[in-house]
């Protein structure tokens, strides 16, 4: 067996090289997050998880889509309201994001 199909994965991505920046951590609705030094938010987030945020209007789960800033697709909030692109945000220690969900 090889040993990455023992593996659950729990993001949408998988880091493959580069492991050894320094490591940081973030909180992502409340949970403490481990991200790595140069990691773009949206990087960070899939990791950890299968989409960003549920849209507003069907609660589709979204991913971003042209991981440039141009798309608005990636939208995530920080606990005091600002709004980031998450593609195009680098992460910072001690970080505070709100991922969107749809409304119930
Ligand atoms: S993925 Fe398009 S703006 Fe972030």
């Amino acid at each position: 067996m090889h040993q990455n199909t023992a593996m659950v994965q729990q993001g949408q991505l998988v880091r493959l090289v580069e492991l050894n920046r320094k490591k940081l951590t973030i909180y992502i609705n409340g949970v403490a997050t481990e991200a790595l030094e140069g990691d773009t938010l949206l990087t960070v987030i899939l990791t950890h998880q299968k989409f960003i945020r549920q849209t507003e209007f069907s609660g589709s789960e979204r991913a971003g889509f042209c991981l440039m800033g141009a798309c608005q697709d990636c939208w995530v909030c920080t606990e005091d309201g600002s709004r980031l692109r998450s593609c195009s945000t680098l992460v910072q220690a001690n970080m505070k994001l709100v991922t969107p969900k749809a409304n119930p």
